[in-house]
């Protein structure tokens, strides 16, 4: 493609992300052409297919219309800016693109790790550019980061806050004391969830954007299912309560670790402790910590999520696009087979936090502590607290102890005593640099 004087550009989907975008553009045209002179940007097409999302000002209600296609196919659209989330029909629309010869920019996660080796062959063979900043991270540039400035030595870990919504959901939890249900609707509100909000409190996005983190900061092609993930739809006000008794916050984490060539990639709620930077990733937020030998540990944090956030990294991509529209080359990723294995380092030992429920009024804490002690569970932290329906919650931490020995204490204790009941168990994060 080469850049006209005018570069076209097409949205397609007007919801929290196509309109963040729109209004960035808008607001800073100034600022944005400076950046890109001597060309100018120009809307030529946007696309939705719900009627009402159509804008009121007559400079863009004009190029409107519900159909994507039309959109792709128009002239003068040299950049496709595909915001419409989801898998389909957002991935068949990117190859449509792609194969028509336009540069793409997208936030979506979920075609970037489903398809996004395969969608940077077509942009390769196409010589356009297929750039997806926004789908990590939103506001924060932590891609352009790992992939083009951290180049003089490899990194051993990844680790981070990576989903807005269920990062405002705990901080709801821990601070107001209201349901996950409850913390869910107003993260709707505030457009932070997805479509589907199950993809958030499941773990699902931020596996998707571990898996991007990853492959980009590893330089490796990766197999999506091989990676270990968990939500935080178990976790209840009683954990959030022990678990604060105890001095810790818990976060919905996405860590990678590298080990020679092997990959320890996994997404689930974890203990961190006051001190640690990602204790303070508040609300909507990311937090993502990089470390290297030589870059030592690097900190990033940003918006997550939200309109705007996402709108302004997307318009970065487009300037990029702009500036060096030729395909970037990512010989890694166009390799057919994965470089390094991903499997769980199970030899690790780790601290655990672990919630035990009194089932019959008779056990007190003495005699939980008890049964704990005859089962070789050794406790490092004790807390406790009543439920709602006034059982005894007891919430310990453990000794550094392998997760496989932790599942086969819980068997016995529960084989052992139908007096308690094992609830729910995290671990405690630390960083491989500790
Ligand atoms: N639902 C996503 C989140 C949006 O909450 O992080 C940003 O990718």
């Amino acid at each position: 493609v080469i850049m006209g004087k005018n570069i076209g550009i097409g949205i397609l989907g007007l919801g929290h992300v196509g309109k963040g975008t729109l209004d960035i553009i808008n607001k800073n045209q100034f600022f944005i052409e400076q950046e890109i002179s001597p060309n100018k940007i120009k809307i030529v097409g946007l696309a939705d297919l719900d009627i009402n999302r159509k804008p009121k000002s007559e400079k863009y209600n004009t190029v409107f219309t519900t159909s994507a296609q039309q959109v792709i196919d128009h002239p003068e659209a040299q950049i496709i800016v595909e915001a419409i989330g989801g898998e389909y029909p957002a991935y068949n629309l990117i190859k449509k693109a792609l194969e028509a010869g336009k540069h793409v920019v997208t936030p979506n996660k979920e075609v970037v790790a489903k398809h996004g080796y395969e969608l940077l062959r077509i942009a390769h063979q196409n010589q356009v550019q297929f750039l997806f900043e926004t789908s990590v991270g939103s506001a924060i540039p932590i891609l352009g980061v790992i992939s083009n400035i951290l180049t003089s030595c490899p990194l051993d870990e990844i680790s981070g806050i990576l989903n807005g919504t269920t990062n405002y959901i705990l901080d709801l939890m821990f601070e107001q004391n209201i349901t996950q249900q409850e913390a869910l609707i107003k993260a709707q509100e505030m457009g932070y969830a997805e479509a589907d909000p199950s993809k958030d409190v499941m773990g699902i996005d931020a596996l998707y954007k571990i898996f991007i983190l990853s492959s980009l900061g590893f330089r490796t092609r990766l197999t999506l299912d091989k990676i270990h993930y968990s939500g935080i739809t178990n976790i209840e006000h009683e954990d959030i309560e022990l678990t604060k008794k105890l001095g810790y916050r818990i976060k919905l984490l996405a860590i990678a670790k590298k080990k020679g060539d092997c990959l320890d990639i996994r997404v689930e709620p974890m203990l961190v402790d006051q001190n640690n930077f990602l204790t303070n990733i508040h609300g909507a937020d990311n937090g993502i910590i990089l470390y290297g030998e030589s870059y030592g540990e690097l900190f990033f944090s940003g918006a997550g999520a939200g309109g705007i956030a996402g709108g302004s990294m997307i318009v970065s991509d487009i300037v990029r696009i702009v500036r060096q529209p030729q395909y970037f080359e990512h010989d890694y990723l166009l390799q057919d087979s994965e470089g390094l294995q991903v499997q769980s380092f199970d030899e690790e030992e780790n601290s655990y936090f672990v919630r035990i429920q009194q089932q019959t009024k008779q056990v007190g804490s003495d005699k939980i502590e008890k049964i704990l002690e005859q089962n070789e569970l050794l406790v490092e932290k004790f807390a406790k607290t009543n439920s709602k329906n006034n059982e005894l919650n007891i919430g310990i931490l453990t000794a550094l102890l392998k997760e496989d020995k932790l599942k086969k204490v819980i068997n016995g204790i529960e084989k052992q005593s139908k007096e308690i009941k094992i609830l729910n168990f995290m671990k405690r994060y630390k960083n491989s640099s500790k």
